[in-house]
């Protein structure tokens, strides 16, 4: 019976909720489990078994789960197989999901996480904690949402030499870009469009000045090309100086803009770059795709939704039944 713990019951808590509430479709893929803990910021649940639907209309009347035990409370005293770390991102200090995800780690208990700060700013401990303690630290959600990324490379491209990656990593930056190439309109107008939208944050600067790519770009260099980076080596331009009229020109020429993220093995880098139209990586709206070059396979292309709650649900599923297939399959 697998015991599971959710720190973390916003937009992908809850998406993941709804799909572990589907039993029939889970039991076949990981076996018998129930969720031990659920916890938000300002509150939690603890039971034997948690009834998920019940959890879900809580939140869903009252915005908070009741008062209860902490997440680090949780860790601490109550017995969980697998974590499901799905709390905000901070990529300057990695709380508080960092101190969650060590906490767990050393408790021995397994962890997938959606949330991209601890491993921008601690990959490489935290897989030597995983290492060390027997246990899967699992993190497809962090980077393209429901674009599979990291098991696709890790374990289908599993032998080859990773050359580079390159990629369009934030879905809003696209919706602007493409945007601002079908309508010719300066960029501070489709922002507030993309704001009414829900497409881009109130403070949208994490994801337009590229940061949010750089952190992904951050996690792929670490984890799947073998590299020791920080943030701060990622040169980073993000898209609020493109003009109208930058577009033009570049249409005129047969290409279009896009923010690129890339990675070649030794520099890294997230800027706006030219693309030919023809390009797989011309894609429109708030798309991600990614191009991944290496020494056997040579280019393998992938596209798909980087954000929502239930296609960040889907990579958290995937990621929870990769380290539970293969005892209900023995
Ligand atoms: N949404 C997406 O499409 C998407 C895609 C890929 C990756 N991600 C990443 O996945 C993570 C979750 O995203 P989200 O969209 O679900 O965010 P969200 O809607 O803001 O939800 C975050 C949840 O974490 C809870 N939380 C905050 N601090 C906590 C603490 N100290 N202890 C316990 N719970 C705490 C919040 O509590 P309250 O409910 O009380 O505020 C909320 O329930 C983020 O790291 C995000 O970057 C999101």
């Amino acid at each position: 019976m697998i015991r599971i713990a959710i720190f973390g019951f916003g937009a992908v808590g809850r998406g993941v909720a709804k799909v572990l509430m589907d039993r029939r479709r889970m039991e076949k893929l990981i076996g018998e489990y129930r969720v031990v803990a659920v916890a938000d910021s300002k509150g939690s649940i603890v039971s034997e078994c948690v009834n998920l639907k019940e959890v879900l209309e809580i939140k869903e009347k009252k915005g908070r789960l009741p008062k209860g035990m902490s997440v680090e409370e949780i860790i601490d005293e109550v017995e969980f197989d697998v974590a499901l770390e799905l709390t905000p991102t901070n990529i300057d200090t990695g709380e508080p999901g960092l101190t969650h995800i060590k906490k767990c780690l050393k408790k021995g208990s397994h962890v997938v996480t959606s949330n991209k700060g601890p491993l921008v700013v601690a990959y490489k401990e935290l897989s030597k904690m995983a290492e060390k303690s027997g246990v899967k630290l699992m993190f497809e959600a962090t980077v393209g949402g429901a674009m599979p990324v990291i098991k696709l490379i890790k374990r289908d491209l599993a032998g080859n030499k990773i050359l580079s990656i390159k990629g369009i990593l934030n879905g809003t930056c696209n919706y602007i870009l493409s945007k601002m190439e079908k309508e010719k309109l300066p960029y501070r107008v489709i922002l507030s469009e993309a704001k009414e939208l829900g497409i881009a944050e109130a403070n949208e600067s994490y994801d337009v000045e590229g940061i949010d790519s750089a952190a992904k770009l951050v996690i792929l260099a670490n984890s799947l090309m073998d590299m020791d980076v920080k943030f701060e080596d990622v040169e980073v331009r993000g898209i609020t100086n493109i003009t109208p009229e930058a577009f033009e020109i570049a249409l005129e020429k047969g290409y279009t803009i896009r923010l690129i993220a890339e990675v070649d093995g030794s520099t890294l880098r997230v800027s706006p770059k030219l693309i030919p139209l023809s390009n797989p990586l011309c894609i429109h709206g708030t798309l991600n795709a990614i191009l991944i070059k290496t020494d056997l396979a040579k280019e393998v292309f992938v596209i798909g939704r980087g954000a929502g709650s239930t296609e960040t649900a889907s990579a958290v599923i995937s990621d929870l039944i990769e380290i539970y297939s293969c005892e209900v399959s023995r």
